[in-house]
């Protein structure tokens, strides 16, 4: 009897559980969404931006989001599951950006569009089938801003320039290597300030892999190798400059004693924004997580309703690439990025 109680009980969860998701299941659509790795500051804004653009369109996808864990083997095994489970759509962070052909193929061959983000397969890749696309931003623009406000900094504090040798000299905390916003944000920024008519000359430069406690380190070395010879801090992104800042800080910067150097990231993550309101970081440039995982969002469902994407408000560059623009965040607007 008490068995049977037992099994009627687990039988009533299972329709209720069923019922429930019944309810809420009706007409969606089913769309995986493979990330790089969960573990990125910047990416858990992006996944939580598609969540809410999810919730807001009274939850139209049963969302399925895939870990890579940095490893595009993982990776490519969550999108054999989601082509195999007849997914409707899919939105792709790749790990490794040059191994898209292969998951391109694959999905053409089930017929399951594809919207890539955040790491741009190369052109060819994204010639090779119609139903891709790709939502991003221009990591150009991005690296020019950073250039820009370390170039009015230099010009505004005549201090800036320690040594007095009219050169810039400066560090530089580089993303992955290999990932595009690495490569462009590196060259564009260094290039905005020779084009301000600003002298450059680099002390250091090193991958720290997107992540916090690698800045920390390098900047740790460097400080220990050329000290107060470095004038600007950059860093691909803001979770490499606050690792930067608490390096510093531990040299005395940012102190009572009024020792004070740029820092300048990319992304305008929560903690940056803090950390430019509390007189640490310089400056950084909105990378609009929520602009981009709506957009991501919105395309991926129409293709999942085999719906023309192109009948959506944004501008398709080339016919598949959207564009997501960066925004300068400083001290004067960094209440506007709460
Ligand atoms: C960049 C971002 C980095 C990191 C990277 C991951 O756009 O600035 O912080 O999240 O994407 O691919």
């Amino acid at each position: 009897m008490k068995k049977l109680v037992l099994v009627m009980t687990i039988i009533s969860f299972v329709f209720i559980a069923c019922g429930e998701k019944t309810e809420e299941v009706a007409d969606q659509s089913k769309v995986g969404v493979a990330l790089y790795k969960f573990d990125d500051t910047f990416i858990s804004t992006v996944r939580a931006a598609i969540e809410k653009q999810n919730d807001d369109n009274g939850k139209m996808a049963a969302l399925n989001f895939a870990d890579g864990q940095g490893q595009q083997a993982t990776q490519n095994d969550s999108i054999d599951t989601f082509i195999a489970q007849g997914y409707n759509a899919l939105s792709v962070n790749m790990v490794d950006r040059t191994s898209a052909p292969v998951i391109i193929e694959k999905a053409k061959a089930a017929g399951i569009p594809i919207v890539f983000f955040n790491r741009e397969p190369v052109e060819a890749d994204m010639k090779s089938w119609d139903k891709i696309y790709y939502v991003g931003a221009k990591a150009e623009e991005s690296g020019r801003i950073q250039g820009e406000a370390a170039a009015k900094y230099f010009k505004e504090n005549p201090t800036a320039d320690r040594n007095g040798d009219g050169i810039m000299q400066y560090v530089m905390l580089t993303g992955e290597p290999g990932h595009q916003d690495a490569l462009l944000r590196t060259e564009y920024s260094t290039n905005a300030v020779i084009a301000a008519g600003i002298k450059i000359e680099e002390l250091a430069q090193d991958t720290g892999m997107w992540q916090r406690v690698n800045g920390q380190e390098k900047m740790d070395a460097w400080l220990a190798v050329h000290g107060d010879k470095i004038e600007v801090v950059f860093a691909n992104n803001d979770d490499m400059a606050l690792g930067a800042i608490e390096a510093l800080r531990a040299q005395g910067y940012f102190g009572e004693g009024g020792k004070y150097i740029p820092v300048i990231g990319v992304d305008a993550t929560a903690p940056a924004i803090d950390s430019i309101a509390n007189g640490l970081l310089y400056a950084t440039v909105l990378n609009d997580s929520k602009g981009q995982g709506k957009a991501i969002y919105d395309i991926t469902m129409a293709l999942a309703k085999n719906e023309d994407p192109k009948t959506l408000p944004y501008t398709f560059d080339n016919g598949q690439y959207v564009w997501i623009d960066y925004v300068p965040v400083t001290a004067e607007n960094y209440e506007d990025f709460k």
